[in-house]
């Protein structure tokens, strides 16, 4: 029996304390994200007793086929979110468009931006998968739509960022940035409550020497990130090796695992995905503002992913996110011109 039992919403309220001034706006906010999560957690859980398997048999803006519990994990979080007063948009990764608040109801100064399930081809096979949710304040005066200017802004400008993922257990883990850190809850069924059970996430230094990346795309990848795996490997005359591969396919997870065990996640660009794979917005952005609290790094190889304005809602991006001594490394292996391996 631990010590102390905290409920997500007692850990909302007594940081909020923390901000004098703080409206209660944004820790009700959180609050419903976490109402939405229960609700497609139960659903995800059900999977197999009820009709939630399958695709529906449409494409999503991605031009991927769209699951049923994508479709049922969107409408949920949009009719918890929607009619509170909090937000003055969302944007999500199933929404070609913004998302507009119904003019029946008031606007607020916040956007979400989400992806309900990731990892959805994973969904029909009982591996974990994940909801990612990124809050930013808005850029517009309050009182009218959101629009795009809200949208676009860069990661660091996050007020808050998080992830749900329905595995063994049901976790909520999310960050009000560094100065916060990184808290996770695991969901009690029983009581239909997320309680405190990570408190102040670090990832562990030493890390543990462990790569994730789709190796199968080998082939298609640039020499520098032929030669970094070739390095995790011990292969090619890279050095390095030692290490064990990793990788679920289910972002969530893999960045799940990262952050518990330290590590590097890759989703590199190759010649089919020139512009990387991931989403800025409502998965590389979110997931490294909770890597960066953690004290790790998230990077699109040149450069922070934090610091990239994005263009467009559903902008791409490649991804190294994990130990901050493993993505410096995958820096400097991408920036290589010339031969010899490096020491990590
Ligand atoms: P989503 O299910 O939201 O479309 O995201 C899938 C993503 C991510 O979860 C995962 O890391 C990646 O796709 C896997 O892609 P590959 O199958 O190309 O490895
Ligand atoms: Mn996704
Ligand atoms: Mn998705």
């Amino acid at each position: 029996m631990r010590s102390k039992v905290v409920t997500i919403d007692r850990h909302i309220i007594d940081q909020e304390r923390r901000h004098p001034g703080a409206s209660g706006r944004f820790s009700a906010l959180l609050y419903d994200i976490a109402l939405a999560a229960k609700i497609i957690s139960r659903e995800v859980n059900m999977a197999g007793l009820i009709d939630v398997l399958g695709a529906t048999g449409d494409t999503n803006v991605q031009g991927e086929r769209v699951q049923k519990l994508d479709a049922f994990a969107q409408e949920v979080i949009v009719k918890a979110m929607d009619h509170a007063g909090h937000l003055c948009c969302m944007v999500s990764e199933e929404s070609g468009d913004i998302i507009p608040i119904p003019k029946r109801f008031e606007l607020g100064n916040y956007v979400l931006l989400f992806d309900p399930l990731d990892g959805s081809s994973n969904i029909n096979v009982n591996v974990s998968i994940g909801t990612i949710f990124s809050i930013h304040h808005r850029a517009s005066p309050r009182g009218v739509p959101g629009a795009l200017a809200d949208c676009l802004q860069a990661g660091y400008r996050q007020l808050a960022a998080g992830y749900v993922i329905y595995g063994s257990s049901t976790m909520l883990v999310y960050t009000t940035g560094v100065e916060g850190g990184v808290h996770g809850f695991t969901l009690d069924p029983s009581i239909g409550e997320f309680l405190l059970s990570h408190p102040r996430i670090r990832i562990p230094d030493p890390p543990a020497r462990i790569y994730s990346v789709n190796e199968a795309y080998y082939a298609r990848w640039s020499r520098g990130q032929q030669r970094l795996v070739d390095h995790f490997r011990g292969v090619n005359g890279e050095g390095g090796g030692g290490y064990k591969s990793r990788y679920i396919g289910s972002m969530v997870s893999d960045v799940h695992r990262t952050l518990l065990q330290g590590g590097l996640f890759m989703y590199p660009r190759d010649t089919k995905s020139p512009g990387g794979k991931l989403r800025m917005l409502y998965e590389a952005a979110p997931l490294g503002l909770v890597c960066a609290a953690a004290g790790g790094r998230a990077s699109d190889g040149s450069r922070d992913v934090l610091d990239i304005v994005p263009e467009g809602l559903h902008d791409r991006t490649p991804l190294y996110l994990g130990s901050a001594g493993l993505v410096d490394l995958a820096e400097r292996y991408l920036r290589r011109k010339r031969a010899g391996g490096f020491e990590s």
